[in-house]
C-alpha cells in the first residue's frame, strides 16, 4: 500500500511529516485548521498538488469548529480561514485553485451544518479527481519514454508532492509500470533535499533504479550523454507556457536544450494559471536563509553571512519540449493550446 501524504480520518487531517522523511514515518493527526496551516507552512506536507489536498481537508476541517447559526456568519467566518491558508506558501497554484473550489462549495449550501459536511465531501473530491489526474497524465506521459531510458528529475513529485501517484514521477512509473527498462537519476535539490530525501525513497519503494546526485552533477552527465530525457513537476504553468517550479529547474532546463535533451514538464490542469500571461507575473516565494546556511539544522557559513533562498524558478516557454497534462501532451505554441484546456487557476482566496 502507498503511503497516502494527507488524508481525512475520522474528523481529523492525517499527515505523514515529510520533513522527517526518509528516516523517521511520522505520523500527524491534526485537530486544528491552524495546525494544518502551519504544516503547510514549515513544509511537513509539501509539492504543488498536496498543498492544495492540505488546505481542502484543513478547511473542512476548521469548518466543523464555526459555531454560527445563519449562513452569512458561517460564511464570513470561513472566508476568514481560507484566507489564513492562502498566506501559507504564494507560489503553487493549486493552493489557491482548492481554497477557491472549497469557498464554492461553500456558498452553494444553504445551512451551515449541511455546509460542513459538504466540505468534507468536496475536500475528498478534490484529493480523488488529483490522483485520478495524475494517473491519466502519467500513462500519456510514458508513452514519450522509449525502453531503456535514463531519466533526470529534480526535487519531489512523487505520491508525497501530490496526494497519489505523482507527475513527473507519474510518468517515469508509468513507464515502469508498461514494462519499460527506466533509470533516474534524482537531483538531490538543495536548500531542502527533497530530490536526495523524498524522491530516492519513493523510487526505492517502487523499485525503480535510481542514482542520487548533486545538482552541480547535471551537466556532467548530459555532455557525456548519460541523459536522455528530463522530467519534473510544476508549481504553476502561466498563459504562455512560462512555468515555476523548485529553484534548480531553470538551469536544467537550459543544459538539456544546449545538449539536445527533450525537457518535459508533467502537471495535472490544477497547476495552470492562465490569468497571468507569463512567468514574470508569478510570484516567487523567498524562505528563510537559515535554509541555506544550515543543513538539517548544522551550519555550514561563516556565522552571520548573508544567503538568499529564492524557493523557485523560472523556466521560460520554448525551454520546454512538451507540457504533460492529464488533458493531453502540449506543444508550442503553448498559449493557444494551453487556452484550449480551458481551465484557469484561481488567485484570490
Ligand atoms: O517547495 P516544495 O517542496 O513544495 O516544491 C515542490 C516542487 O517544486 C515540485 O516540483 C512541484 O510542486 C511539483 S510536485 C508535483
Amino acid at each position: 500500500m502507498e503511503t497516502k501524504p494527507v488524508e481525512w480520518v475520522e474528523g481529523k487531517v492525517r499527515l505523514i511529516d515529510q520533513t522527517k522523511l526518509p528516516h523517521r514515518e511520522v505520523f500527524l493527526e491534526l485537530g486544528r485548521y491552524q495546525e494544518v496551516v502551519a504544516a503547510i507552512k514549515t513544509m511537513k506536507v509539501r509539492g504543488a498538488p498536496a498543498i492544495g489536498i492540505a488546505a481542502a481537508y484543513g478547511l473542512a476541517l476548521g469548518a466543523q469548529s464555526i459555531r454560527a447559526a445563519g449562513k452569512e456568519t458561517f460564511l464570513r467566518r470561513f472566508r476568514a480561514m481560507a484566507q489564513t491558508f492562502a498566506a501559507t506558501r504564494p507560489t503553487a497554484v493549486n493552493l489557491f485553485w482548492a481554497i477557491e473550489r472549497m469557498k464554492r462549495a461553500a456558498a452553494s449550501g444553504d445551512d451551515p451544518a449541511r455546509i460542513k459536511e459538504a466540505l468534507i465531501a468536496e475536500a475528498k473530491r478534490i484529493d480523488a479527481e488529483n490522483e485520478a489526474a495524475n494517473r491519466t497524465l502519467g500513462r500519456l506521459g510514458a508513452e514519450l519514454i522509449e525502453d531503456g531510458s535514463t531519466i533526470l528529475t529534480h526535487c519531489n513529485t512523487g505520491p508525497l508532492a501530490t496526494g497519489g501517484y505523482g507527475t513527473a514521477l507519474g510518468v517515469i512509473r508509468a513507464a515502469h509500470e508498461q514494462g519499460k527498462r527506466v533509470r533516474v537519476y534524482a537531483a538531490e535539490t538543495r536548500p531542502l533535499l527533497q530530490g536526495a530525501r523524498l524522491t530516492t525513497w519513493e523510487l526505492m519503494r517502487l523499485g525503480i533504479p535510481v542514482t542520487l546526485i548533486s545538482d552541480t552533477m547535471c551537466g556532467y552527465f548530459m555532455a557525456r550523454c548519460q541523459i536522455n530525457y528530463a522530467i519534473v513537476g510544476a508549481d504553476r504553468i502561466a498563459a504562455n507556457g512560462d512555468t515555476a517550479n523548485k529553484i534548480g529547474t531553470y538551469p536544467i532546463a537550459v543544459l538539456a536544450m544546449e545538449h539536445g535533451v527533450p525537457f518535459y514538464v508533467a502537471a495535472p490542469t490544477s497547476t495552470l494559471d492562465l490569468s497571468i500571461p507569463s512567468g514574470k507575473e508569478i510570484p516567487i516565494e523567498e524562505r528563510r536563509p537559515e535554509e541555506v546556511t544550515h543543513i538539517r539544522g548544522v551550519p555550514i557559513a561563516p556565522p552571520g553571512v548573508a544567503a538568499a533562498n529564492p524557493a523557485f524558478d523560472i523556466t521560460p516557454h520554448y525551454f520546454i519540449s512538451a507540457i504533460i497534462t492529464e488533458k493531453g501532451i502540449l506543444y508550442e505554441p503553448y498559449q493557444a493550446r494551453l487556452k484550449k484546456l480551458g481551465h484557469s487557476g484561481e488567485k484570490e482566496a
